[in-house]
């Protein structure tokens, strides 16, 4: 008896069907109203009371077992039908397509080289791993000079003249030394500096740069430009330039927008004060004109350059750079353009 049953489970688990007819006659066959499992049942009664345990125990796994196949062949075979009916009902709507979004680094990128571009900048790109002498030496900042550590710089193998430049600004280097003026050119890209990675700094971040130079430019129009630039990104039309320190430029200055007061975030981004720095600018260094083979005496120019990061996190209120690192789609999808 017990090996009947024994061997009836072996047969339950071999089974397989490819139509639903055939897994409905096993169905009937093993658990029907006279089906073979409610047959063995009632032999129970007749079992010996010393072998009753194992035979219950039988019982209950060939019942397991058969239900257990029921159930899967049932899921396989509805998963097949529906496979094939989707494949055969052309009517049906396709798929929906899931387009990937930009991410928001590209967006507000697109977004500056837009404003600057409906003014007459070019677009001008340049490689990351530069030389010293377009990233800081003919930038008027020559070998141990102090602002060098302004930018802490990864240097690629122990060579000191090839690095991953710190800024764009390498880029404008390059313009000027292939380009006669009239100058006016955007550079934006990846730049790199050896800094401790925290909510507010990443060691890899994105610049937009600027540079116009041509007879007669004068600070006022690099603080007219400025303005420009406020009122087409943010809809701020209060700036103020505050006295800084750049070697490539003299004078030079750090652009707050007054970004005001009416929110709590308000107070929190600019600290009570209404005000946000947004980027360094200045006129540029006669010594960087004439490194590049410009004449000072008869051309000046300005420039600028700002963290895309900053005026992102600014934008979409985003409280920590990493983020934009991370590669979280739910973070990313949040972020939709047509630019
Ligand atoms: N290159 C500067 C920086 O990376 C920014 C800057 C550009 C400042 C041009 C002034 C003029 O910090």
């Amino acid at each position: 008896m017990l090996d009947k049953v024994k061997e009836l489970i072996g047969e339950v688990n071999d089974f397989k069907a490819t139509t639903k007819e055939e897994l409905e006659a096993f169905r009937i066959k093993y658990m029907g109203k006279k089906g073979i499992l409610n047959d063995l049942f009632a032999e129970f009664k007749n079992v010996a009371n010393d072998q009753k345990k194992e035979f219950g125990q039988a019982l209950n796994t060939f019942k397991n077992a058969a239900e257990g196949k029921v159930n899967e062949l049932r899921a396989n075979l509805e998963e097949a039908s529906l496979n094939t009916s989707s494949l055969n009902d052309l009517t049906r709507p396709a798929e929906p397509l899931n387009l990937g979004s930009r991410h928001p680094i590209s967006i507000v990128k697109n977004q500056i080289i837009d404003v600057f571009s409906r003014i007459g900048f070019t677009v001008s790109e340049g490689p990351e791993i530069e030389d010293d002498w377009h990233n800081f030496t003919a930038l008027n900042l020559p070998e141990y000079h102090p602002a060098r550590d302004m930018q802490d710089t990864f240097f690629i193998e122990q060579n000191p003249d090839i690095l991953l430049r710190t800024h764009t600004s390498s880029v404008q280097t390059r313009y000027m030394e292939n380009n006669e003026p009239p100058i006016r050119t955007l550079s934006p890209g990846r730049v790199f500096r050896n800094e401790d990675i925290s909510a507010r700094a990443h060691c890899i971040f994105h610049q937009v740069e600027g540079l116009y130079i041509d007879t007669d430019v004068s600070f006022a129009d690099l603080k007219q430009t400025l303005l420009y630039f406020t009122q087409e990104m943010f809809g701020k039309s209060k700036i103020r330039l505050r006295p800084s320190y750049f070697p490539f430029t003299e004078p030079s200055a750090e652009v707050d927008i007054y970004w005001g007061l009416e929110t709590e975030t308000d107070y929190k981004i600019t600290k009570g004060t209404g005000w946000l720095e947004i980027m360094g600018c200045g006129m540029v260094d006669p010594n960087v004109l004439k490194n590049a083979n410009i004449d000072p005496t008869k051309y000046s120019g300005y420039a600028f350059g700002m963290g895309i990061e900053r005026i992102a996190m600014l934008l979409y209120q985003i409280p920590d750079i990493r983020m934009f690192y991370e590669n979280d789609v739910r973070f990313l999808e949040q972020f939709k353009s047509i630019n």
